[in-house]
């Protein structure tokens, strides 16, 4: 098997490896993640990326097959991009947003409206992707109420959907396990089934369009059960990344739209992994044809070379707000930053240069079909996904889609997967947040030799997997 997991370096660990991983494990809290897994074993510490490629302390090279986490769309190590945010910072490294406004937020507000879909042109700046989910959602409160609809403050949302962790974000997720511990949560979220087709309902399981029609009109009968006078937004990602990538069936987006229309109801595109090329678009909305009301965006906005997210609402939002005393009673202290909405203007300078949506249209078909190759192995039940953004669904009997018990996947995705896919030099994801996916959402550069890399190491890792059973 050829693996990435090549040493660039020769000579013995680095002195002060030690001391390191003594400091990490003492002082340094890792996110959505069991500290107990290091007691014995070291942090793996990544300390340069080039290209899809990260490089860890002891010069160990790993392909990144999830763009660290769905951010990094033109690659590692763009000193262009470091050149943009030493520059900014030197000319102005901070000033806020509230009450004033600086060269970058403008320009880059300017290229975001005329990038943005139909009538989307206003844009208010977050640091992260769940600011950005609870920003359009209490745009939506503050709208409704202000048009005298105070009535309206329920939000929509799939099951299973990741859309944040602040609390307002966590009661827009639909994953119980994570929301939990901090019930009570805000009032108002709501959820409807996702469009994962591999596990339809008995009575849709056999048509890709009628499955659409329900799962869509399961969002009319909610919003009906609930009253359409109480609900605010539907909450959506092009691309559903939790569960393991469940794009949209056929006229699903455009059923849900009429369906927020005759009720009232805004529609928020949850793009903070689909924007910016993922999907080969911009935005996700401009690849399933839907127009939305209010785009959330962060992740490849900068490609992670400095935080920024947002969300992008039309004037008809805006206009309550425009006139007299009216005020968004809402504002973040970084948010929009000079440095990172610098960055952000340099990243859009890499994909017009590079042509990078381009390049997933060019090449998307070919990650399919190499993934796609997969199939054979007796663990994988389905490849899904679109663009540069694919679930790989692991299953116990490939024939009747039994998944595994919790016992198996712990010790498969937990136990094995993840530690074994990093040793053979692939940085994805082993997820069991739903059934069991392993997902890839490699920078926008990478081509065909980079997926036949992908493809080998889940191979060789997988096979292993299956004898562990
Ligand atoms: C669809 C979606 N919404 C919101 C978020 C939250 O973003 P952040 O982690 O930047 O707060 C994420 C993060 O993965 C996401 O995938």
């Amino acid at each position: 098997m050829t693996t990435s997991h090549q040493s660039t370096q020769q000579s013995p660990e680095p002195a002060g490896d030690n001391a390191q991983q003594a400091a990490a494990k003492r002082n340094l809290w890792l996110h959505f993640t069991r500290m107990s897994s290091y007691e014995h074993a070291d942090m793996p510490v990544i300390v340069r990326g080039s290209g899809p490629y990260v490089y860890d302390q002891h010069g160990q090279r790993y392909l990144d097959g999830l763009a660290g986490l769905f951010v990094s769309q033109v690659g590692h190590g763009r000193t262009e991009i470091a050149e943009a945010a030493a520059r900014q910072a030197s000319e102005l490294a901070y000033f806020p947003l509230w009450s004033y406004a600086h060269p970058r937020a403008i320009e880059l507000a300017t290229r975001l409206a005329d990038l943005a879909p139909g009538d989307l042109n206003r844009v208010f700046f977050t640091t992260s992707g769940s600011e950005a989910v609870e920003s359009a959602w209490k745009l939506a409160k503050q709208y409704f109420a202000t048009i005298g609809q105070p009535g309206r403050y329920k939000v929509l949302s799939r099951e299973l959907a990741y859309h944040g962790t602040s609390m307002g974000a966590l009661a827009v997720t639909g994953l119980a396990a994570i929301k939990t511990p901090f019930e009570p949560l805000t009032p108002g979220g709501v959820r409807v089934p996702n469009t994962n087709f591999y596990r339809a309902p008995e009575f849709v399981a056999r048509d890709l369009e009628a499955f659409g029609r329900w799962a869509a009109d399961e969002i009319d009968r909610a919003i009906v059960r609930e009253g359409p006078e109480s609900v605010a937004a539907v909450y959506l990602e092009p691309v559903q990344n939790s569960g393991g990538c469940f794009p949209p069936p056929p006229g699903y987006f455009e059923r849900v739209r009429r369906i927020c229309d005759s009720h009232g109801v805004l529609l928020v595109s949850d793009e903070v992994i689909c924007a910016f090329g993922r999907l080969g678009h911009y935005f996700g909305s401009q690849r399933y044809g839907y127009q939305p009301d209010i785009i959330t965006f962060a992740k490849g906005a900068t490609s992670g070379y400095a935080p920024l997210g947002g969300m992008i609402a039309s004037d008809r939002l805006m206009e309550p707000f425009a006139e007299g005393t009216a005020t968004f009673l809402h504002g973040v202290t970084f948010a929009g930053h000079p440095v990172s909405t610098a960055v952000a203007l340099a990243n859009l300078d890499v994909f017009e240069k590079e042509d990078l949506l381009g390049n997933v249209r060019a090449h998307e078909a070919e990650f399919r079909a190499t993934l796609e190759q997969l199939s054979d192995l007796p663990i994988v039940g389905e490849v899904r996904g679109d663009g540069y953004f694919y679930g790989i669904e692991l299953v116990k009997d490939k024939s009747t889609r039994e998944t595994f018990d919790d016992d198996e996947s712990e010790r498969l995705l937990r136990g094995f997967l993840s530690n074994a896919l990093l040793d053979a030099g692939l940085v994805c994801r082993a997820d069991d947040r739903g059934d069991p996916v392993i997902q890839l959402s490699p920078p926008l550069i990478c081509g065909p030799e980079h997926f036949a890399e992908m493809e080998q190491i889940l191979r060789s890792v997988l096979t292993e997997a299956w004898t562990r059973l």
